[in-house]
């Protein structure tokens, strides 16, 4: 079954936002646990404007599940992380230094020889990785000539298409991809905009997917649901 992974980042936006430490991000990856996710996630910015340094050190300690940590690995203060912290899965992410949130993946051709460097360096770690890549075929097969593990479906597209009622056009691309990443033997994950009303689909179409990682809208629903009742579910469109 496809794996659950809660992106907290949203919780230190909202601790940030006044200083302190309410809500406790340490807290929220403790109960995203015990509420039944199967991983947590967080994307720590060289800039700390949400999940800090530090935060990823003392998520780190109280993690019985997944730990997938992203973020863009030309920046070594990140590199020097995910070494210290080694969680079970680094996904490898080009966003800017002051991007609102991550809005392409890889290009896998252009930068193979980068990436096939960095890749090496987390895996001879024991770290996972996989790498952040848009539905399209080349990228999927450059991925596989970098020796990453899995990649993560770019799916904000799928999002948009879904939402103006184009579910099987949504669709096609992201099938299409997670097919060559299966015939090229590559674990599969997907993120970026998937919420209760897109995920149920968009898994049924993939059930090879490995595992999502869902933050904004999920914390969004949690404020009306309650952090236990999304969880849920959301783990249930996952069934
Ligand atoms: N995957 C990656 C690589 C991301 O950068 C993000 C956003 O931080 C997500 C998944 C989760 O996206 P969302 O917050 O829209 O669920």
């Amino acid at each position: 079954m496809t794996k659950l992974s809660v992106n907290i980042n949203k919780f230190a936006t909202l601790r940030n936002a006044r200083g302190g430490n309410n809500p406790d991000v340490v807290k929220a990856a403790i109960d995203a646990q015990l509420f039944g996710a199967d991983g947590v996630t967080v994307h720590p910015r060289p800039d700390e404007r949400h999940i800090t340094y530090k935060d990823v050190h003392d998520i780190k300690k109280i993690i019985t599940t997944e730990f997938n940590i992203e973020g863009n690995c030309t920046e070594q203060k990140f590199v020097d992380l995910v070494l210290a912290v080694k969680p079970h899965q680094v996904t490898l992410v080009p966003d800017a230094l002051n991007q609102v949130t991550s809005n392409h993946g890889w290009n896998t051709i252009e930068h193979k020889a980068y990436l096939t460097e960095m890749i090496a360096v987390f895996k001879k770690a024991g770290i996972r990785v996989s790498i952040f890549v848009d539905p399209v075929i080349e990228m999927v097969e450059g991925a596989a000539q970098t020796g990453t593990d899995r990649i993560e479906l770019y799916t904000e597209g799928y999002a948009k298409q879904f939402e103006q009622g184009n579910k099987e056009v949504a669709i096609k691309s992201y099938l299409k991809a997670a097919q060559k990443a299966k015939e090229l033997g590559l674990g599969l994950n997907a993120g970026h905009d998937l919420d209760l009303h897109n995920l149920k689909y968009f898994s049924q179409n993939i059930p090879w997917l490995d595992e999502v990682s869902i933050g904004h809208a999920l914390i969004c629903d949690a404020i009306y649901l309650g952090y236990e009742n999304t969880i849920q579910m959301y783990k249930r469109q996952l069934q």
